[in-house]
């Protein structure tokens, strides 16, 4: 499958359309923002590790039920996807407290939730990604009822079927972000990305973080955490 012209250029990934109307092939960068571009920088292998580690993820839960946007991998960096209309928001799962839930809340790190929570962010640059609730997602029309209802069951159980399989590799899943598509027939998919820059991962002997947080916090280290977690998912 050959690219056509170029559709979309995300901070990480370009989206090219293809001689098939429903399938997309996206293309992975090594260029890194954080806080809303604010922040910009080059993890140098990052777009192969993305490409790879998220195709793998993609269809660990297809084989778990979970249908996902996910087609053929072509090259280290180049995957075919099924054409779908993005959901503009961020809908974020967590195992453990991190990040803006620990700095917004007032709560330390790693505390692990007695279950996971799920929250929203309306998928916007110019406002910053606001958080929001399923009822403002609804009154903004980003989605119906029915769909809000199935990304939250769809979120909690990519979130059941990625912690079970991160944990057999010695890895905790802290908490991560998806977006959901709608196919052609209105089926809503995890589309985007599953990675280290969209999870966070730590060690769970070690408690080392491994994740693009050594980007954001400037903590050093970044290509090898990873290269680490590419080395665990394919045991390399
Ligand atoms: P947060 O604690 O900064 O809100 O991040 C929660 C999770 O979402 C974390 O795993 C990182 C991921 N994330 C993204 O994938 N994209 C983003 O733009 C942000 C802010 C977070």
């Amino acid at each position: 499958m050959e690219k056509l012209n170029q559709l979309y250029e995300g901070k990480a990934k370009k989206v090219f359309a293809t001689e098939d109307p429903d399938l997309y092939i996206v293309s992975y960068k090594d260029d890194a923002t954080a806080f809303n571009g604010l922040k910009k920088g080059t993890i140098s292998g990052k777009g192969v590790v993305n490409n790879k580690m998220s195709n793998f993820l993609m269809q660990i839960l297809e084989k778990n039920g979970v249908p996902t946007h996910y087609v053929e991998e072509l090259n280290d960096r180049e995957t075919v996807v099924k054409k779908v209309s993005i959901v503009p928001l961020e809908v974020i799962i967590r195992n453990v407290s991190a990040g803006s839930f620990a700095k917004n809340y007032g709560v330390e790190e790693g505390i692990t939730f007695p279950e996971p929570t799920i929250e929203f962010s309306y998928k916007n640059d110019d406002l910053g990604d606001p958080l929001i609730n399923s009822y403002h997602a609804f009154a903004l029309g980003l989605a119906t009822k029915e769909e809000i209802q199935t990304i939250k069951d769809m979120a909690f159980r990519v979130n059941d079927v990625l912690k079970e399989y991160f944990k057999s590799l010695g890895v905790r899943l802290i908490d991560f972000k998806l977006e959901f598509g709608r196919l052609g027939d209105g089926t809503i998919v995890p589309a985007d990305e599953i990675s280290p820059d969209t999870c966070r991962f730590c060690d769970i002997n070690t408690n080392e973080k491994l994740d693009k947080d050594r980007f954001r916090r400037d903590l050093g280290g970044v290509e090898d955490a990873y290269n680490e977690m590419m080395k665990r998912v394919f045991n390399l």
